[in-house]
């Protein structure tokens, strides 16, 4: 059933604008876009669907076709959901931050959402949610919004609304995707750009089947011990006002008055920004074997000194890792579980990844999904 199919049969009427965001996969760049860094990410060719029309009344109405659930809320009643309702939160927090820039709406609207993102896989479906929300009601409520404002509206949602520190790595390059490309993304100055995927090679995705039951409280406190940190080495340098000013010297300088933990945390966010630096530099220059080993050298950043990974992440890197036609594997996105992904060329084949699956299977007793995906385009209307 087609999104307008389906939205149909909710409400019993057409839709009034769809728009589609795609999820994303962090290509390097770990924990470093709320310090105010560079990233990178691509988006996937899994998106969510967002369709949506005006009520006549003063009620929200959201039917949810992968969730398969169903909730309202009064226009002057929007806050966050608990229980049954809670699916509701990302188009809601999407739809409060539009009215505080501004947005009026005196009456209610429809909403219908169906995906072919994997939730809760590390993949930012809750960012693809967002985004393809924020351009439909753009359209039905006549609030015209550029990119980056709709990307800084999902982010608020995240922020403000639902309560996830998250930096802007999600929604940038679910919104700034491009077919094929890379986004590039520098968070202290909010600017997007991309370099071409090079030449001939493909993404892979396993999942770990990790759902860190307290990721929100691990990743903000990740998100504090680097706030903390920042404050610490700015006492001694007013020019760092944030981890991605800082050098590792300059955090080694101030390693006595930071916990052990925080300085592992500075550590690790210093020298990955310094490795989509030096990513940057091994894409222009076509070397893939570079790639492959910042991507390695990001993993084990993240195990020893950031330690967001988990058993199933480090051996899902490993196997893949030692496997021929693969350049380069790591854990991607926030961690604590979720996915691993694997840079490879067009060899590395379903055999090799069914092999990987097996030991998986054998080691932890239960399969990891996986996927291959190509690049595809970021969000926007599709009607
Ligand atoms: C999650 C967050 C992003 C980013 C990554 C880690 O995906 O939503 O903002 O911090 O984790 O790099």
């Amino acid at each position: 059933m087609s999104i307008q199919e389906f939205f149909q049969s909710q409400f019993n009427t057409a839709p009034e604008a769809v728009a589609q965001a795609p999820g994303r996969l962090e290509f390097i760049g770990n924990h470093v876009d709320y310090n105010k860094g560079l990233v990178m990410g691509v988006a996937i060719d899994k998106h969510i669907s967002v369709a949506v029309s005006l009520r006549d009344d003063d009620e929200i109405h959201m039917a949810s076709a992968g969730l398969n659930a169903t909730g309202t809320v009064k226009l002057n009643e929007v806050c966050l959901q608990k229980g049954p309702q809670a699916f509701m939160n990302y188009p809601l927090g999407v739809f409060e931050m539009l009215r505080k820039a501004g947005m009026k709406a005196e009456r209610g609207f429809n909403l219908a959402d169906d995906s072919t993102v994997p939730t809760g896989a590390g993949v930012s479906s809750s960012a693809a949610i967002e985004l393809a929300t924020a351009y439909a009601l753009c359209k039905i409520y006549n609030f015209p919004m550029s990119k980056i404002d709709i990307v800084r509206t999902g982010q608020k949602a995240e922020n403000i609304f639902v309560g996830m520190p998250c930096g802007i790595l999600d929604q940038g390059v679910s919104g700034f995707g491009e077919k094929d490309a890379i986004v590039r993304i520098d968070c202290k100055t909010e600017e997007f750009s991309t370099r071409p995927i090079p030449a001939g090679t493909v993404f892979w995705v396993f999942n770990s089947m990790v759902k860190h039951a307290l990721v929100a409280g691990d990743y903000a406190k990740r998100h504090a011990s680097c706030m903390n940190a920042a404050a610490e080495i700015g006492k001694y340098n007013a020019k760092i006002q944030c981890l991605a000013d800082a050098t590792p010297s300059a955090v080694e300088a101030c390693r006595s008055k930071l916990s052990e933990e925080d300085y592992k945390r500075a550590m690790h966010v210093v020298a990955e920004n310094a490795r989509v630096v030096e990513m940057e530099h091994a894409l222009a220059v076509g070397d893939l074997n570079a790639v492959g080993d910042l991507l390695k050298a990001s993993h084990a950043s993240s195990r020893d000194l950031f330690e967001n990974s988990c058993p199933e992440i480090d051996f899902l890197v490993a196997e893949l890792s030692a496997q021929p036609n693969v350049y380069g594997a790591r854990l991607s996105g926030g961690g604590f579980g979720g996915i691993s992904i694997a840079l490879t060329n067009g060899d590395f084949t379903e055999a090799q990844a069914e092999k990987v699956a097996d030991a998986f299977e054998a080691k932890f007793g239960k399969r990891p999904k996986y996927f291959k995906t190509t690049i595809g385009t970021g969000a926007g209307l599709v009607g």
